[in-house]
C-alpha cells in the first residue's frame, strides 16, 4: 500500500498503462506536480498534490515531474528531488529517487536536476509531445524544451512536431472509477456523514459558525480524513443564501436554519454532501416545507440515476418538481403550465444539480456526449456524481415574509452501477424525522 493513497501500487501501474495504451505512437507526455504555496512569511498551506499527477503516481511530493515515452522502448520515468539530510531535518523527508522507484512502480526514477537533459533528448525521439494545456507549469516546460531541441536542428536533432493537450485523456480515465477508488469514496463519505452527525449533535443557539467547523474538522481528521476536501460551508440563517459562503464566523440564531456543506479528503478523494436543520433541533412550518420540497426532488432525482440516463434529465425532472412546489406554497404565482415550461423554479434554484465528484471536489470529465457539446453525456456505470439540488430565499426577496431568509440545500455523493445506483451518502440523516431525532437526543447515531 503507498503510504499517501491508501492504494496498492498496481493501481498505479495500471493506471499509466492505460494512458500510455491510449496515447498515439511516438509520443511523450508531460505532468508535473504541484507546488508549495506560501501561506505567510515562511510557512506554507497544506501540501495539495497536482491531481493529475497523483492519479498517475501516487506521488505526494512538490518539485516532482512524471515522463510518460511512448516509443521504443516504452517507460515512465518519474523526476524528484534527491534526499538532502539538511534539508530533511528542517523541513520533512523526501523519498529520493532510489526509493521513489523501488515503491512507486516506475520504470525510472531520477533526480529533478537531471530532468532538463533527459527531457531534451526524449524530445529528439518522438513525434508529439502531450501536456495538460491548463498546466502553465507543464507547459512552460514543454515549450522550453521544444526550443532546446529546435536549436539543435543543425547537428541532426529533429523536434517534436506537434504539441497536444492530454488533458481530456487524463480526465476521462479519472470520470470512471475503480472498485478500488469506489471504496476509499464510500468510506471519505461515511467519515463525512458522521461529521454532520456530529454538527447537528453540536448545534446550538448562540454558538459561533466556526465552532460547528471545529466538530466538523475533528470528526474527519480523527477518521483518516486529515483535511476537509473544500473549505467548509458553516451558514447559519440568511448566510445559507450565499452559495459558497466560508466566513463562517457568525453566531446561530434560535429559529434560524444552518446550511452545512463539508466533506472529509480521503487518500485524496472527496466527498460533498451537505445537509440543512434547524438551529433549535426543531423545524418551523415554512422550513418544513421548503425541506420537504428540495428532499423530495433530491430523491426522485437519485432514483433516476442508471445507466443512460443524463444530468439533463434529472435536471428537467427536478425543475418541474421544484416549480410546483413552489407554486402549491404560493411563492412563484402565474399559469403553472407556463412557469414549468420556463423552468421558474431557477429564481430560487440557482445553480446545477450536480458534479462529478472524484479526486478534485468538482472532479475532472467531460459533461457533454459529443464534440457539438448540445447534449450532456448518459451516465455510465463507474461514474461518481452528487445530487444537490437547494431552494434560496434570501432577506428581502419579494414573497411573504414567512419565506425569507430560507436557503435549503440538501447533496449527496452516488455512484452509477450496472444497474442503477449506489447512495455513497449513507451516514449523514436527511429526512425530518431523522434529523429532529438525533438533535433532540432520542436517536444517538442514525
Ligand atoms: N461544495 C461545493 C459544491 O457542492 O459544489
Ligand atoms: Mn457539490
Ligand atoms: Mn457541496
Amino acid at each position: 500500500m503507498l503510504k499517501h493513497s491508501l492504494l496498492p501500487v498496481e493501481e498505479f501501474t495500471a493506471r499509466r498503462q492505460t494512458m500510455l495504451d491510449a496515447m498515439p505512437e511516438n509520443s511523450l507526455a508531460i505532468i508535473s506536480a504541484a507546488h508549495e504555496v506560501t501561506r505567510s512569511n515562511d510557512t506554507e498551506y497544506p501540501f495539495c498534490q497536482n491531481k493529475n499527477f497523483y492519479y498517475l503516481t501516487g506521488f505526494n511530493e512538490p518539485e516532482a515531474v512524471l515522463l510518460l515515452v511512448k516509443s521504443t522502448p516504452q517507460k515512465s520515468v518519474l523526476f524528484c528531488r534527491d534526499k538532502d539530510p539538511e534539508m530533511e531535518v528542517w523541513h520533512g523527508r523526501r523519498i529520493g529517487p532510489e526509493l521513489a522507484k523501488q515503491e512507486f512502480g516506475v520504470d525510472e526514477a531520477l533526480s529533478i536536476d537531471e530532468l532538463d537533459d533527459y527531457a531534451v533528448d526524449c524530445f529528439a525521439q518522438v513525434s508529439m509531445v502531450m501536456c495538460c494545456f491548463d498546466d502553465n507549469d507543464t507547459m512552460a516546460l514543454a515549450t522550453d524544451w521544444l526550443a532546446q531541441v529546435s536549436a539543435k536542428s543543425r547537428i541532426g536533432k529533429k523536434a517534436p512536431v506537434n504539441l497536444t493537450n492530454c488533458a481530456e485523456l487524463i480526465h476521462e480515465l479519472r470520470l470512471h472509477k475503480s472498485e478500488r477508488e469506489i471504496a476509499l469514496m464510500r468510506k471519505a463519505n461515511v467519515i463525512s456523514g458522521h461529521a454532520h452527525q456530529r454538527a447537528m449533535k453540536a448545534t446550538a443557539p448562540d454558538k459561533f459558525e466556526y465552532q460547528i467547523e471545529a466538530e466538523l474538522l475533528h470528526e474527519f481528521a480523527v477518521n483518516g480524513a486529515r483535511h476537509a476536501a473544500y473549505n467548509s460551508i458553516v451558514a447559519g440563517g440568511d448566510n445559507a443564501n450565499i452559495l459558497h459562503y466560508t466566513d463562517n464566523n457568525e453566531a446561530l440564531i434560535d429559529g434560524d436554519l444552518l446550511l452545512i456543506d463539508a466533506g472529509g479528503e480521503l487518500a485524496g478523494y472527496a466527498a460533498d454532501i451537505t445537509r440543512t436543520f434547524p438551529v433549535s433541533g426543531k423545524f418551523s412550518e415554512p422550513q418544513k416545507a421548503i425541506y420537504q420540497l428540495v428532499l423530495d426532488a433530491q430523491n426522485a432525482a437519485i432514483a433516476a440515476i442508471e445507466p443512460g440516463n443524463t444530468l439533463a434529465s434529472l435536471n428537467d425532472l427536478v425543475c418541474d418538481m421544484l416549480t410546483k412546489g413552489l407554486y402549491e406554497l404560493g411563492i412563484l404565482t402565474g399559469d403553472l403550465t407556463e412557469l414549468i415550461e420556463e423552468k421558474a423554479c431557477k429564481q430560487y434554484f440557482i445553480h446545477g444539480l450536480g458534479h462529478w465528484l472524484g479526486l478534485d471536489v468538482h472532479d475532472v470529465g467531460d459533461y457533454h456526449a459529443n464534440e457539438k457539446r448540445q447534449q450532456l453525456r448518459p451516465f455510465t456505470a463507474g461514474m461518481v456524481m452528487t445530487i444537490e439540488p437547494g431552494i434560496y430565499i434570501p432577506k428581502g426577496a419579494d414573497v411573504d415574509e414567512k419565506w425569507q431568509g430560507i436557503g435549503v440545500r440538501i447533496e449527496d455523493n452516488v455512484l452509477v452501477t450496472e444497474t442503477g445506483y449506489e447512495n455513497l451518502t449513507v451516514s449523514a440523516p436527511k429526512s425530518i424525522a431523522e434529523i429532529e431525532a438525533l438533535m433532540s437526543g432520542v436517536a444517538k447515531t442514525v
